[in-house]
C-alpha cells in the first residue's frame, strides 16, 4: 500500500485571532529560541521520528502547520530527501507547501522548488483589509498577488489559496470582491471555509463580549453558494464540500485522508493512520523534541478503528465529495432516509451513487447525523 507523508511545522510568527491550530510563535517556546535556531534542530528530529514509519512508497508529501514557509527550503528539502531515499517517491509525487503569502521571496520560492516542492497553498483568507483586521492576519492582500506571480515563475505546477468566510462585519459583496480577486489571480484549486469560533480564542472572546457579531445561517449559506458560481464559471469544480479545482489540481494529499488512506504525520500533534490504526503525537514541540531525542517515541495514544467507526467514517467522508456515496455501504433504512432528501432536491442518485446537490451541500452534516442516528 502507498503511505502518504504529513509533515507539521508547528511556527507562526504571531497567532491570528481565530486561529487554535498547533503552532507556535518564538514569544510562546518555553525554550525562547529563535525560529533560525528552533529550525534545524527541530528537523533533526522529525527525521529521527521517519525512522519509525513504514517503508511503503509515497504519493504525496504535505508540509502544513503553522507556517512551513517560514523555514529555509534546505530544512525542509532535507526531510523530502530522506524519504526518497528510505521509502521512494511516486514519480508523479505531489509535495505541498503551506505558505504565508508575506514569508516567501522569488528566491526563497525558487529554493523551495528546487528541493523538490510543486504544489503551493497560499492563506489568503480575504482581500478585503478591514475582513483580514478582524481575522488578525498580518498579511497586506497586495501581497497575495505577488506571490502567486513568483511562485508561478518559480516553476509550481500547482496553485493554490485558501478563503475564510463569513468574519465578522463581511457583507456578501466583500466575499463576492475576495473570491473574484482569487480567481483573476493564476490558481488552480481554492479553499473555502466557514469560520470556525474555536473555544479559547481571540476571536471567541471577542464574540463572547459582544465587540463582534457572527453572520447569520441565511448569509452563510449565501457566501457558500456564491463561491460555488463564481468557482464553477472561473473553470474550477468543486471536488469535496470547501475545495474547488482546474481538473486534475484536486489535492491528492487530502482525498488520501477521505479516503482513508494510509498516512503518517511527523511532527508534535501529528495524527496518523496505517491499516485501521490511529495514532498521535505529544502536542508541544518541546516533549516532541526531548522524546526523541532521548530515543523514546513521541506518540501520545491511539485507537484501533471498529467495523463500525470506520462505515460511520466512509459514510461521513463519502457523501462530501464529488464522486458522491456509494449506496452499497447503507443499509435499506437509511436509503429511504436518503430518498426524503431525495425529494426535497437536496440529493441526487446516480449509478448506485448518492450525489449532493449545490443546496444540499449546505446541510451536509443534517443529512450525515440523520442517516447515520
Ligand atoms: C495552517 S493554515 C495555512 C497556512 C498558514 N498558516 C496561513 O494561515 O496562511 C490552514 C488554513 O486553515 C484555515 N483555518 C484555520 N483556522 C480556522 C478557523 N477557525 N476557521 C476556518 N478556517 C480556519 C485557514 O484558512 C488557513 O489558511
Ligand atoms: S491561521 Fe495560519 S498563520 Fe495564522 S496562526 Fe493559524 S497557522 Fe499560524
Amino acid at each position: 500500500m502507498a503511505l502518504s507523508f504529513y509533515v507539521h511545522i508547528p511556527y507562526c510568527i504571531k497567532r491570528c485571532g481565530y486561529c487554535d491550530f498547533n503552532t507556535y510563535t518564538p514569544n510562546e517556546l518555553q525554550d525562547g529560541a529563535t525560529l533560525e535556531i528552533v529550525s534545524s534542530d527541530y528537523i533533526d528530529a522529525v527525521l529521527s521520528e521517519l525512522e519509525a514509519a513504514p517503508t511503503d512508497q509515497v504519493p504525496t508529501i504535505f508540509f502544513g502547520g503553522g507556517t512551513p514557509s517560514l523555514l529555509p527550503a534546505d530544512d525542509l528539502g532535507r526531510v523530502i530527501v530522506a524519504i526518497k531515499l528510505r521509502n521512494g517517491i511516486s514519480p508523479d509525487c505531489e509535495i505541498t507547501l503551506e505558505a504565508n503569502p508575506d514569508s516567501v521571496t522569488a528566491q526563497k520560492l525558487a529554493q523551495y522548488v528546487e528541493v523538490g516542492f510543486n504544489r503551493i497553498s497560499f492563506g489568503m483568507q480575504s482581500a478585503k483589509p478591514h475582513v483580514l483586521a478582524v481575522l488578525d492576519r498580518t498579511h497586506n492582500p497586495e501581497n497575495v498577488e505577488k506571490a502567486v506571480t513568483m511562485a508561478r515563475a518559480a516553476g509550481f505546477t500547482s496553485i493554490s489559496v485558501d478563503l475564510i468566510y463569513g468574519t465578522p462585519g463581511e457583507s456578501l459583496d466583500d466575499w463576492r470582491e475576495t473570491v473574484s480577486t482569487a480567481l483573476a489571480l493564476d490558481i488552480d484549486h481554492m479553499s473555502a471555509y466557514a469560520l470556525i469560533v474555536e473555544t479559547g480564542t481571540k476571536l471567541a472572546a471577542q464574540i463572547k463580549r459582544g465587540d463582534l457579531v457572527m453572520p447569520d445561517d441565511d448569509l452563510m449559506a449565501d457566501m457558500y453558494l456564491l463561491v460555488d458560481q463564481l468557482c464553477m464559471r472561473a473553470g474550477l469544480d468543486w471536488y469535496e464540500l470547501s475545495n474547488w479545482s482546474k481538473l486534475g489540481h484536486e489535492c491528492r494529499h487530502n482525498i488520501a485522508y477521505w479516503e482513508n488512506k494510509n498516512w503518517w504525520g511527523l511532527g508534535p500533534g501529528a495524527h496518523s493512520h496505517v491499516d485501521g490504526k490511529r495514532f498521535w503525537n505529544v502536542k508541544h514541540p518541546t516533549a516532541y523534541k526531548q522524546k526523541l531525542f532521548a530515543g523514546q517515541s513521541p506518540v501520545a495514544d491511539s485507537e484501533v478503528l471498529t467495523a463500525g467507526q470506520i462505515g460511520l467514517e466512509a459514510i461521513l467522508l463519502g457523501i462530501r465529495m464529488r464522486g458522491g456515496l456509494d449506496i452499497e455501504l447503507l443499509e435499506p433504512y437509511q436509503i429511504e432516509l436518503l430518498a426524503t432528501f431525495r425529494g426535497d432536491g437536496f440529493v441526487e442518485l446516480s449509478d448506485n451513487r448518492a450525489l449532493l446537490t449545490p443546496t444540499g451541500r449546505l446541510i451536509a452534516d443534517r443529512i450525515v447525523r440523520e442517516i447515520t442516528i
